[in-house]
């Protein structure tokens, strides 16, 4: 059968996916040289931009018409989600926990064409999880199908979230008391560090649920992830309004069914209203 556009964006998409995470591999335990961004807690190291500039390059050379929107070249400002073919890229997420040799951080490629998310791939080379999808074929783990948890109770549930962005002044209060709220309902709380993964392991059913929003997480974190979450049977929302997520808005809660998001969703308001009335 003759190949369709989307079947060799995809081959790409694994070749590039495949040669990025033998650099991350290569140099996670090596000297990296690490510039901080937002603050000493968002890193970016040579290798981020090493890794984000190859797969465009590549790209470019063999579809110089297709847009990209990537972590380290796109800047504060995400441009506008066109019908073109647009390439959705982090080239290292979890950059903290790489500089640690954390085991816990992947590359990242997504693809949109006419403004949906028709390919998601996340590959953490160091434990070797290579997590896709494709629009309508269902997702996998190496090769493997996967689907998400069957649990509907959140007090059975694991959530993971970021306590991270505590760090962050703006968000201390907020944070503080969405982890009060999640971890007085659910079973336990986790925290990785990294969003894309994070969302993976929603997808693979070892998590039932993830909240993510704040400071430095945009598109790239959690476009290809929400892919990969909805064809295992997962759902992802925009934690603000409870429909389903816009990729260009990224404050996603990740779920392996809708009880488990609308749950989380309503506590995670419920907090927020109660920071809002405190410094009223
Ligand atoms: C990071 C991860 C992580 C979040 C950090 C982000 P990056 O992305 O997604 O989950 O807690 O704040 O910076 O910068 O490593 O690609």
């Amino acid at each position: 059968m003759a190949k369709i556009n989307e079947d060799l964006y995809y081959d790409l998409a694994m070749e590039l996916v495949r040669d990025a995470g033998k650099v991350l591999r290569e140099s996670i335990n090596g000297r990296k040289t690490i510039t901080e961004k937002l603050s000493n807690w968002d890193l970016v190291t040579e290798y981020d931009q090493k890794i984000e500039d190859t797969i465009i390059g590549r790209v470019k050379k063999e579809y110089p018409n297709h847009k990209f929107i990537a972590e380290e070249s796109t800047g504060k400002n995400l441009p506008e989600l066109t019908d073109d073919p647009t390439w959705i890229i982090d080239p290292i997420d979890g950059t903290l926990n790489y500089v640690h040799s954390f085991p816990h951080t992947c590359v990242v490629i997504g693809i949109a064409v006419k403004k949906e998310m028709v390919i998601g791939i996340v590959y953490n080379p160091i434990l070797e999880q290579l997590f896709t999808a494709r629009k309508g074929q269902g997702a996998f783990l190496n090769g493997t199908p996967i689907k998400t948890s069957k649990i509907e109770d959140l007090s059975k549930a694991l959530v993971c979230l970021e306590v991270g962005f505590m760090k962050a002044e703006s968000m201390r209060e907020l944070t503080i008391e969405r982890v009060k709220a999640v971890l007085k309902e659910a079973q336990g709380i986790r925290t990785l560090g990294v969003a894309a993964l994070t969302l993976c392991y929603v997808a693979l059913g070892i998590v039932e649920a993830y909240h993510i929003e704040g400071p430095g997480i945009s598109t790239w974190d959690i476009a290809a992830a929400s892919l990969i979450i909805t064809e295992a049977g997962g759902v992802v929302l925009d934690r603000k309004t409870g429909e389903r997520i816009n990729i260009m808005k990224p404050r996603a809660i990740g779920a392996c069914n809708a009880k488990i998001a609308t749950d989380l969703f309503h506590i995670i308001r419920e907090a927020d209203s109660k920071v809002i009335e405190n410094n009223k």
